[in-house]
């Protein structure tokens, strides 16, 4: 495949300023290398000569002394003093650009073979955006040590929560044959600095179990290959029942001897097929998955005992938090499932193995359009701990509407829990700098299939490159990325990059407005989560209810009168919340019952909130379309029609959405819209 749709960010269209080309063809002409590039090295060498040669029309020579003329050396840093001297990470890499007398010279050296590999993205992404030469400087190196990717692709080609075709990793229930395919996307995931993926759902299905077994493991280390030569270390799922599903045992409790033995037997045998193996990604006693509770066992004896089976070889578990009663019944107003991981881990802080790291979503809840932080960040001072944010759209669209979501995971990062007095951000948390943790990270459940675009929309093509460039730096601001994006993808044009940029950064606001209000969620049909159902979840048994009636809306979460969930989180932040006076209005119904006529801090009722802001939210739904249509004359025909169409879609949906939700709040509370506009 070879089209724009295809080739996303790393888009290599020749350059049209024919100056700047040959400036650049005057720098690149040879690249210095002193050595035999092979494995990461190779690939970047490859990387960057193709690069150039789509871009600029050239193909450097590859010399192992410099010859007349200017010129691009790389150096690899080989011992760690050197890497301390240049205050470079392993990771890291640095380009320097030099004016010589005759001629100018760019050096890039990397921290490690893999650091130059980032290198040379950067410096194609730089040559790419038309810097001029003496402009290619650069010195970077990734924040978060673990920049992981998690799929939920299942072995009979669907995935899991995928709204971009089936799996580019599986067919029928094998591993695929089409390997060029995923040698593309370990292409895409390396350019923007990840360096682990787990390939399988973390709900761990029959085939899937026996991914750790001799007969599969040659298939799964293919792919481990290939992502190798991107610097990528491949990780799986792994089912917690293995021992009893596929290993003959009678038991998978975590404490039995037999039990340890098969699973170090296990670990021993992946290693042998897969050297640099990463590890499991494990989700436990959490949505009808197995796990140590059938057993009498906690998770931190369970998480341990498959660390010690990865100890010996390096690889870590990845733990994952989200578990909670999803069998709650509504008469029951103190169970709260925002409440359940940090009921469930913070006792444990303290008793897991160092290779253990604990994967938390973001939100206490499950990746809805606006959720406070979860609290669990900073209050376990004792245990690895790392990120989890959902690239995948299940409940901001599926690819259809347009959310980019790289500013709300911005503002998670840099949510300040004070955890360690003020200045305890998340970020600084999840990056291992507060607790000085030897494992720490970022992971993200991807948003790509087999679909021409990868990922459904070609516009939800910015998250998974933002996810990427925000995990390497969390610094960046959403502005920055989506312009960076924008401009690799489209090109330059002033007038194109202003107007993606712009639907972009506005549309994760829109997509709230005209979706669920005030932080309170779960307004999505049940099982699907697409499109508006107010009352769908209400009614099942899934323990995410909005309480909404005819007096008021919203959950009651507060300590003196509610579940008591306010109070996991620190001071201030503790009060912030509890305190219906302070608590922030784009939250208000998360934490606090309260009637439709309830005044918010923005001087509006609740009611007149949610009939403006629905409104509101799908007029600029259908101003995202018009916006969009003045590109016709600047965007291939191929990727104007698919975004127009998608916008289309979206701007339809928004109005049903905006009268699904208006209609019945108008019926519960019987208060007209102050400004008399349609309601049904
Ligand atoms: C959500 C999602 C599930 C997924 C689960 C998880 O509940 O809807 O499909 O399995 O999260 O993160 O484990």
């Amino acid at each position: 495949m070879n089209s724009h749709a295809y080739k996303a960010w790393l888009n290599d269209s020749p350059l049209e300023d024919e100056l700047l080309k040959a400036k650049y063809s005057a720098l690149v002409g040879q690249l210095v290398f002193d050595g035999e590039p092979s494995g990461v090295l190779n690939t970047a060498i490859k990387e960057l000569r193709s690069g150039i040669q789509a871009r600029i029309g050239i193909t450097p020579a590859l010399n192992k002394r410099k010859e007349p003329g200017g010129f691009l050396q790389i150096i690899v840093c080989t011992d760690e003093e050197r890497l301390e001297e240049w205050r470079l990470g392993e990771e890291g890499f640095k380009l320097r650009y030099t004016q010589g007398a005759a001629h100018g010279y760019l050096t890039l050296t990397g921290g490690s073979t893999v650091g130059v590999l980032y290198g040379v993205f950067h410096l194609l992404r730089l040559i790419g955006a038309g810097k001029p030469v003496e402009e290619l400087n650069a010195e970077e190196c990734p924040r978060n040590r673990l920049r992981m990717i998690n799929q939920w692709d299942n072995a009979d080609g669907s995935i899991e929560r995928g709204y971009a075709g089936r799996s580019i990793f599986y067919e029928n229930g094998s591993i695929t044959t089409d390997l060029q395919r995923i040698k593309d996307y370990a292409r895409m995931l390396a350019s923007v600095g990840l360096n682990a993926i787990s390939i399988n759902n973390v709900n761990v299905h029959e085939i899937e179990t026996r991914f750790i077994t001799d007969e599969l493991l040659p298939s799964v280390a293919g792919v481990a290959d290939i992502f190798r030569e991107y610097g990528i270390k491949l990780y799986l799922s792994v089912n917690f029942a293995a021992p009893l599903q596929i290993g003959g045992l009678p038991t998978a409790d975590p404490l039995d001897a037999g039990v340890q033995s098969w699973w170090k037997e296990t670990a021993k045998r992946i290693y042998s097929f897969i050297p640099d193996f990463g590890g499991f990604v494990v989700k436990a006693d959490s949505e009808h998955r197995p796990g140590p509770f059938a057993y009498g066992r906690d998770h931190a004896d369970g998480a341990n005992m498959l660390a010690d089976s990865l100890a010996a070889h390096d690889g870590i578990v990845i733990w994952r938090c989200f578990v909670y009663d999803c069998m709650q019944d509504w008469r029951d107003r103190k169970t709260d499932r925002a409440r359940a991981a940090f009921d469930h881990f913070k006792p444990l802080d303290g008793r897991f193995r160092s290779n253990v790291l604990l994967q938390i979503k973001n939100g206490p809840m499950d990746f809805q359009v606006r959720e406070p932080v979860s609290p669990l960040f900073g209050a376990m001072k004792k245990t690895n701990q790392m990120m989890e944010f959902q690239i995948t759209q299940e409940y901001t669209g599926q690819q259809k509407h347009l959310c980019y979501l790289v500013p709300q995971w911005k503002q998670v990062l840099e949510f300040d829990t004070f955890a360690e007095g003020s200045g305890t951000e998340v970020k600084r948390i999840v990056d291992g700098t507060i607790y000085g943790m030897n494992n720490s990270g970022i992971a993200a459940v991807s948003n790509i299939g087999n679909d021409e675009s990868w990922t459904g929309h070609i516009l939800a093509q910015a998250n998974l490159y933002g996810y990427g460039r925000l995990v390497w730096n969390p610094n960046l601001t959403a502005e920055e990325i989506s312009t960076e994006w924008t401009i690799a993808t489209f090109g330059s044009d002033p007038l194109v990059v202003s107007t993606i940029k712009g639907l972009l950064l506005e549309s994760w606001p829109i997509y709230e407005g005209y979706t669920a209000p005030l932080g309170v969620g779960w307004m999505v049909a049940p099982n699907h989560h697409y499109g508006p159902d107010v009352d769908g979840y209400e009614y099942s048994r899934w323990g995410t209810y909005h309480f909404a009636d005819r007096d008021g809306i919203g959950v009651d979460r507060t300590q003196e009168s509610g579940t008591g969930y306010t109070s996991q989180y620190e001071e201030p932040n503790r009060s912030l919340y509890d305190r219906i006076e302070t608590c922030p209005d784009e939250l208000l119904l998360f934490f606090h019952h309260v009637p439709y006529t309830h005044q918010l801090h923005s001087g509006k009722t609740v009611i007149q909130h949610i009939y403006d802001t629905h409104f509101w939210g799908a007029e600029e739904a259908e101003r995202m379309l018009q916006e969009w249509a003045g590109l016709a004359d600047k965007i291939d025909e191929a990727r104007f029609v698919h975004i127009a169409n998608r916008l289309s879609e979206q701007a339809k949906h928004a109005t049903q959405w905006r009268d699904i939700i208006n209609t019945y709040f108008y019926r519960k509370s019987g208060i007209a819209d102050a400004f008399g506009r349609t309601i049904y």
